[in-house]
């Protein structure tokens, strides 16, 4: 049981909500978030990076979940926001959200989206290449501002859940290779670029990472590229964002570590490294995402379709699917659930849980003990909170689920369930 979710009369409740009260109000599939978890998350991550100093800064990686909602609690927990696209920079902006805390990423910003980052007033452009560093300088000029930028460097750490391999993430679409002619290079022209003002590096090393050792290397391999850099051009980088990817549990087996963890880790792999070759410690950014909404978030499905197929498998279909929840067909992720309105029993079973996409591979939780379903039963999976509504689509047409931030026996509607008109509305006869 993640975060606030209890079971009590055996039937599931999050946030002292019953999941069946709200599969009534608000129908299913639904996206349910554990608003308390998730503002826990994040003043856990703010307490232990030490941000209240006034220095570090904890980035929030829309990519994972991004609402106008979600951005108010970012900007209430007073942290900085990492958008990838113009559309992630329109919701920030239309939350109102502090453009200076905005860090504008992605590996091919179009001319418009520059330009729109740009008029916006985003605070750091994390430029990944010579040809968007170029475009933003003429863009920058013509609106007058000097734009504060980090690069983007891929620090040839890839790092998996269980080990890590060095070099291979050299072969990255992202960032500029940490070879120092490249570098150098690119900080020679930075410099004498008139509207563009070098204030940090940046790598990101994966996502889901169990381990703290890979954030080790990636910090040391950065701070010695700092220090070559200036060595070799007097330049001083006074700001190092370190990315996100840190891991949370799914299903048995997970083995992450704890927020304040990675977070120590990091600190303290700056501070000795710093110490030893007589740096200045640079202002400090991580981008956690997955963490931070992950577990927060409960996909409600009712059961509908049963199949059967005596000694292979017995299939139970629910309302939702691939749609709502892209990553066991993509990645084939792991998921655990739960009967929510018959959450323990005697009477269990081993079921697969399909989606109803027209696709065999849209399956969401492959073999799994339950309590025996029947059509109506309420199911319930867990930790989607990431990646599941942002990578939603209207396949099959079928409409984007509501989502619902639950807390302290409160639900609120935070975005409504699509309609067809909806998904139809740009189509033309
Ligand atoms: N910063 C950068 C530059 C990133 O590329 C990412 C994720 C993050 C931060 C946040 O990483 P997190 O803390 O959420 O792991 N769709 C995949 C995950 C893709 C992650 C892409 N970049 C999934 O569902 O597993």
């Amino acid at each position: 049981l993640l975060g606030n979710m209890k079971v009590e009369n055996n039937e599931l409740t999050i946030g002292k909500v019953k999941t069946t009260e709200l599969a009534d109000r608000f129908g299913t599939p639904l996206y349910i978030m554990d608003e308390a978890l998730i503002r826990s998350n994040c003043r856990r991550y703010c307490d232990s990076f030490r941000c209240n100093e006034g220095r570090n800064r904890v980035a929030y990686a829309g990519k994972a979940f991004l609402t106008l909602y979600m951005c108010r609690i970012i900007e209430e927990c007073s942290m900085y926001l990492d958008v990838v696209s113009a559309g992630e920079l329109f919701t920030a902006h239309k939350a109102e959200f502090p453009m200076n805390r905005v860090l504008f990423h992605g590996n091919n910003k179009t001319l418009d989206e520059i330009e729109m980052g740009v008029k916006y007033g985003v605070g750091t452009f994390v430029v990944d290449n010579f040809y968007e560093i170029e475009n933003l300088n003429e863009i920058a000029k013509r609106y007058n501002v000097k734009q504060r930028i980090y690069l983007r460097v891929a620090p040839g750490i890839e790092a998996h859940t269980h080990d890590y391999i060095k070099t291979g993430q050299i072969d990255s679409k992202f960032g500029f290779t940490p070879e120092k002619e490249v570098l150098l290079d690119i900080i020679n022209k930075a410099e004498d670029m008139s509207n563009i003002e070098l204030a940090g590096l940046h790598c990101h090393i994966g996502s889901q990472i169990f381990d703290t050792e890979p954030y080790m290397d990636a910090a040391k391999i950065m701070l010695t590229l700092i220090k070559k850099i200036k060595d070799h051009t007097g330049y001083e980088i006074k700001e190092l964002d370190l990315g996100g990817g840190f891991g949370i549990y799914y299903t048995e087996g997970d083995t992450p570590k704890s927020i304040e963890e990675y977070t120590t880790v990091i600190l303290k792999t700056v501070d000795d490294f710093c110490r030893e070759n007589d740096m200045n410690i640079p202002v400090l950014t991580i981008e956690p995402g997955r963490s931070i909404v992950g577990n927060a978030g409960t996909t409600l499905y009712t059961a509908g379709s049963i199949k059967d197929i005596p000694n292979i498998r017995k299939y139970v279909s629910v309302d939702g699917g691939m749609s709502d929840n892209i990553r066991p067909s993509l990645y084939k992720a792991k998921y655990e659930c739960a009967v929510a309105n018959n959450v323990i029993s005697d009477d269990n079973e081993v079921v697969t849980l399909a989606g109803k996409c027209c696709e065999s591979g849209d399956i969401l939780v492959d073999s799994i003990e339950l309590p025996s379903i029947k059509s109506g039963d309420l199911i319930a999976i867990t930790t989607t909170g990431a990646y599941g509504y942002s990578m939603s689509s209207n396949y099959n047409k079928n409409p984007r689920p509501a989502v619902v931030m639950v807390e302290n026996g409160q639900s609120k509607l935070i975005c409504r369930r699509e309609t067809y008109e909806e998904i139809i509305q740009n189509e033309i006869m």
